[in-house]
């Protein structure tokens, strides 16, 4: 080995040792009769000190060193002068009697310390370079040892790792497939999975009654923060389970390596069902650092506007389209300047959330109040608000009005921002919680048809199944979610394992049989031959580490992530091919003009 030791692992206890470290020389500092180079390997960073009296020959080659250079460095561990207490290697250095240049480098494009003048499409130009910085190594290794915990719990369970093939057929996870050409059928395409979804559900009918796959999954969607076009799920399916046998497994496996990694003991998850979710957090991913539940108001107002002459438009206009009135409590918030809550106004009413305006009350630490329609309600009505929604003097009472559905969403996301501004979620704090009972179906936005939530071999609720005949968009599943700190990490169901009920969902879906073969016929034919009662769930791993890491986006967490665009600028891809690849593989591009 080219070292004894590592950059990171020499202390006090180390003084006196003979050691070899090798590294990357992150900074060099020439003082005349000293230079101090700052060694760098994944591990930490070493204080290298050369004296020009008495090593002469190294303090020649060290000044010959840039940044990143490769070293090697043979000597004895010595105490510091001027310790570093930021360092756990601070308080030693080491004084060499040989250093070696094991590389040369050029000149980085941007500091390789944590914090760096290199913004983040420059960073991901130069990956390699990126992933030095100790944070981003740290974020690495923080993945790395999630998923050696994951395995060690799963395998003690009895569940078997199982591989299942990246060129299938298309998957219906709702998002559209990456496709891949067949050269040999020319004309006809593989489907990168966007999960093993059938796969591992086949595996069910094989006997494999417990499964999971650390898998690279595919979708062709628009990106987000907490998107990527490709990303790792822990896969899991269990047979002869229901879902309380689920919950709990992963919940355990869960608690377990928070406990493991974090050293941090997490409580008993809260279930709330969907329903609750949307109406007290307007999301079914709900950030329970804090609370600040939405509050109806919309009966209180109703009967008020009852007894006006000129009834408030703006409410009474919500009133007569049996729309809904929501207030959030922005506690300790009275203080808030116009500019501050005209902030507030211009968020809400931002084209894509659409609303029409934001209402206030302030009732100020003197008892008195303030509001937006002082004009239009006496401060006794006021006060009947601040009240009903359990407010106290210093806070800031914010309310929406508008459509059910639209009102409760951007209340939600309201509720996200004031909890932000607040300082109300804390990245050290954290709130796990499952998700339960989400609506089997729900009605498309844009076309009105009705579509699956999850996927279409969710079974339904057993209290539902009459519903699915009646009122099919409220019957529920047998389906969750497991949501941390407001991000959805893992979502699953019970899975329908009989053909009759999946026949009668395919036919809500208003699947012809033709379509039904096309697309799941091997699946429906598996579930002739005795298919097990089977139930499962997925992590999305990327966002489960970028948690725990205290990451900002999932990128950080993944060695070579695509851009916001879908691209990876280190490779420069996508990118076109020769059109005699395209020949061989029979296809022709369209102009896209
Ligand atoms: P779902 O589609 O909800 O379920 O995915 C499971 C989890 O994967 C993560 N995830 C993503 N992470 C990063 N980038 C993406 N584009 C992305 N899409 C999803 C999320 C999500 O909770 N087959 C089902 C699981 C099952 O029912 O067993 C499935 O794939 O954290």
């Amino acid at each position: 080995m080219l070292r004894t030791h590592t950059c990171g692992e020499l202390d006090a206890k180390s003084i006196g040792l003979e050691v070899v470290v090798s590294g990357w020389v992150q900074t060099t500092r020439d003082f005349g009769k000293f230079i101090f180079i700052d060694l760098r390997d994944r591990y930490g960073i070493t204080q290298i000190s050369i004296n020009s009296e008495s090593t002469p020959e190294i303090y020649q080659t060290a000044k010959t060193l840039g940044r990143e250079f490769v070293i090697q460095v043979k000597g004895k561990v010595v105490e510091r002068s001027n310790p570093n207490p930021q360092l756990p290697t601070g308080i030693i250095e080491i004084s060499p009697s040989e250093l070696n240049i094991l590389n040369s480098s050029s000149v980085p494009p941007f500091k390789i310390e944590n914090e760096t003048d290199g913004l983040e499409e420059l960073r991901m130009n130069y990956r390699y370079l990126d992933l030095r910085r100790p944070i981003m190594a740290r974020f690495i290794e923080l993945r790395a040892k999630t998923v050696r915990s994951v395995r060690k719990y799963l395998d003690a369970l009895g569940f078997l790792e199982i591989e299942t093939p990246n060129l299938i057929k298309s998957t219906p996870e709702g998002a559209r497939d990456f496709l891949v050409p067949s050269r040999l059928q020319k004309g006809s395409f593989y489907a990168l999975p966007q999960s093993p979804q059938m796969l591992k559900q086949l595996l069910m009918v094989a006997g494999m009654d417990r499964y999971y796959q650390i898998v690279k999954c595919y979708r062709d969607e628009d990106f987000r923060g907490d998107r990527q076009p490709e990303f790792t799920q822990i896969d899991c399916e269990m047979s002869f389970v229901e879902q309380e046998d689920i919950l709990q497994t992963f919940e355990g496996m869960t608690v377990s390596i928070f406990k493991e990694i974090l050293g941090i003991d997490l409580p008993a998850f809260p279930r709330i069902t969907y329903h609750e979710a949307i109406q007290k957090y307007g999301s079914d991913k709900p950030d329970l650092r804090f609370d600040m539940p939405i509050q109806d108001l919309t009966n209180t107002i109703a009967s008020q506007l009852k007894s006006q002459v000129a009834p408030f438009g703006v409410f009474q206009n919500t009133i007569d389209k049996n729309g809904i009135i929501v207030s959030l409590v922005a506690s300790q918030a009275a203080h808030f300047s116009r500019k501050e809550i005209d902030q507030f106004t211009d968020f809400v009413k931002a084209p894509h959330r659409g609303m029409s305006g934001l209402i206030w009350v302030k009732w100020n630490e003197d008892g008195s109040v303030k509001s937006s329609v002082e004009k239009f309600f006496t401060e006794h009505e006021l006060k009947t608000w601040l009240e009903q929604c359990s407010a106290k003097p210093g806070d800031l009472l914010f309310i929406l009005c508008g459509d059910i559905a639209q009102t409760r969403k951007v209340a939600g996301e309201l509720r996200l921002e004031l909890g932000q501004k607040l300082g109300l979620r804390k990245n050290k704090d954290w709130s796990v919680l499952w998700v339960v009972d989400f609506p089997m179906f729900e009605s498309d936005p844009e076309t009105g048809e009705m579509i699956f939530v999850h996927h279409p071999f969710v079974s339904p609720h057993p209290d539902d199944v009459s519903l699915l005949q009646t009122e099919p968009l409220k019957a529920r599943a047998l389906c969750y979610d497991l949501v941390m700190n407001g991000n959805e990490i893992v979502s699953g169901s019970v899975r329908i394992h009989q053909s009759k009920i999946q026949n009668q969902i395919f036919e809500l879906l208003g699947l012809s049989e033709s379509e039904r073969q096309d697309k799941f016929g091997f699946l429906l034919k598996a579930f002739q031959y005795g298919a097990p009662p089977h139930a499962g769930c997925a992590f999305g791993l990327d966002r489960w580490v970028m948690l725990m890491a205290g990451g900002e986006s999932i990128r950080d967490v993944i060695a070579f992530p695509k851009n916001a665009s879908g691209r990876d600028l280190m490779m420069d891809a996508p990118a076109p091919v020769p059109n005699a690849a395209l020949i061989e593989v029979g296809i022709a591009i369209l102009d896209s003009k």
